[in-house]
């Protein structure tokens, strides 16, 4: 016994490690402090896939994982890309103005597939003027269809050093392929396909999914 239960002893009480009400309490704390620890771990775990559903490691993207983009910051006539990457390629995700969708509807008899006839080089839903779900946003893999160069971007309408009469869209440097803005190659040019579309869709009004569709999923 301890001097101060000797002493409670002395006076009547009845010693702290006796005690019901102090035992409940010393309870008490362990409970809580066990489920604000259990707690802790459930939100870790229901934290883990959701972080990981925006976000696949490297390994899970290049077997395929979708991967999830934010529009929200592109502007007309900026690209995103060519990062980041599905299945290992990269991806050009542009931002068209409303004149530039306008352009894409007009007739252009230098393209080689104007009417994206070729679905193997796009899902049937992109099979349209703009080669897209949502004419404001183009979604291509970005590489070429001759031999996979990376095309480079040029959005702007303006004459260019390959093209006087350029309107926008995409130059292979290798051998000189040219896209529009919605990836279609113009005939005559070593790329005999327009760019790849993804499968893609829109999970919110700007987060768009590549690599997964309605068909895929
Ligand atoms: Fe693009 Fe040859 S790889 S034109």
């Amino acid at each position: 016994m301890s001097a101060s239960e000797s002493a409670d002893a002395a006076a009547g009480a009845i010693p702290e490690s006796l005690d019901p009400e102090a035992v409940n309490k010393e309870r008490r704390y362990f409970l809580i402090g066990a489920s604000a620890f259990t707690g802790a771990i459930g939100i870790g775990f229901a934290a883990v896939p959701f972080v990981r559903s925006w976000s696949p490691s490297a390994k899970a993207k290049a077997a395929g994982a979708p991967v999830s983009i934010d529009v929200s910051k592109l502007r007309p006539g900026e690209m995103l890309g060519p990062t980041p990457a599905w299945r290992g390629k990269p991806v050009f995700v542009v931002s068209r103005s409303e004149a530039a969708v306008a352009n894409l509807q007009q007739e252009n008899a230098e393209l080689a597939d104007p009417e994206s006839d070729n679905l193997d080089m796009q899902p049937e839903y992109a099979k349209n003027a703009w080669r897209a779900r949502r004419p404001e946003f183009g979604i291509y893999l970005g590489l070429c269809t001759h031999l996979g160069c990376s095309p480079k971007y040029y959005g702007e309408v303006k004459p260019e050093a390959f093209d006087p009469e350029w309107q926008g869209g995409f130059f292979c440097p290798c051998h000189g392929s040219r896209f529009d803005l919605a990836g279609r190659v113009v005939a005559g040019l070593p790329a005999p396909d327009n760019l790849e579309v993804p499968p893609h869709q829109f999970v919110s009004d700007t987060v768009v999914q590549i690599g997964v569709d309605e068909e895929t999923a």
